[in-house]
C-alpha cells in the first residue's frame, strides 16, 4: 500500500510537471488558464456571493479572497512580447504601453489584497466596497488591453 501511494505521488507529480512545462511553451495558454481560474474564484465564487446568489460564509470567503491574491501574481509574466498572436485577445497596447499595463496589474493586485483584509475582517460592509473597487480593475485593464 505504502509502495502504491508512493507511485502514485510520482505519477502524479510527473503529470504535474508536464503540465507545468506545457504551459511554459505557449504563454497564451498559460495566461488564459489562470484567466480561467480568475473566473472561477472572482466571478463564481466571490461575485456570486455578493450578488446573493450564493450565501455568505466567512471562511469559506475569505479563502476565495486569498486564492485572489496568489492568482493576481501570475498572468503577467505570461505576456511576453511577441505573443500578441493566435488565439489571444490581447491588444496590441500591452506592449506598445507597457508602464500602463504594469500599472494596471499593481493596482489590481493592491485592491484584491485590500479585498482579502477586508474579507478575513469578516464585515460585508467593508467587503462590497472592496469587492466594488477589486472588481473595476478588472473592467479598467480590460477596456484598455482586452479585446472584446
Ligand atoms: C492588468 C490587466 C488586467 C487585469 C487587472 C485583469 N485582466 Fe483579465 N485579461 C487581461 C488580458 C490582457 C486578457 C486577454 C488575454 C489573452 O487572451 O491573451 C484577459 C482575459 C481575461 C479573461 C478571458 C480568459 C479566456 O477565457 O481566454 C477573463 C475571464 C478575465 N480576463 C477575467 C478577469 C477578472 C475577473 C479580473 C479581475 C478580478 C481581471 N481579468 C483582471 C488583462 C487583465
Amino acid at each position: 500500500m505504502r509502495l502504491l501511494s508512493t507511485l502514485l505521488a510520482a505519477v502524479l507529480a510527473t503529470t504535474a510537471f508536464s503540465a507545468l512545462a506545457a504551459e511554459a511553451k505557449d504563454p497564451v495558454e498559460a495566461r488564459k488558464a489562470i484567466f480561467k481560474d480568475y473566473k472561477k474564484v472572482f466571478g463564481q465564487g466571490m461575485g456570486a456571493v455578493m450578488k446573493g446568489e450564493k450565501p455568505y460564509n466567512k471562511d469559506e470567503f475569505a479563502k476565495l479572497a486569498e486564492q485572489m491574491v496568489e492568482l493576481s501574481k501570475q498572468p503577467w509574466q505570461y505576456f511576453p512580447a511577441g505573443s500578441d498572436k493566435g488565439k489571444s485577445e490581447a491588444r496590441p497596447e500591452v506592449w506598445s504601453k507597457p508602464a500602463e499595463f504594469k500599472k494596471a496589474a499593481d493596482e489590481h493586485q493592491a485592491l484584491i489584497v485590500k479585498l482579502a483584509e477586508a474579507a478575513k475582517g469578516g464585515d460585508l460592509a467593508q467587503i462590497r466596497p472592496a469587492f466594488g473597487a477589486a472588481q473595476k480593475t478588472c473592467k479598467a485593464c480590460h477596456e484598455v488591453f482586452k479585446k472584446d
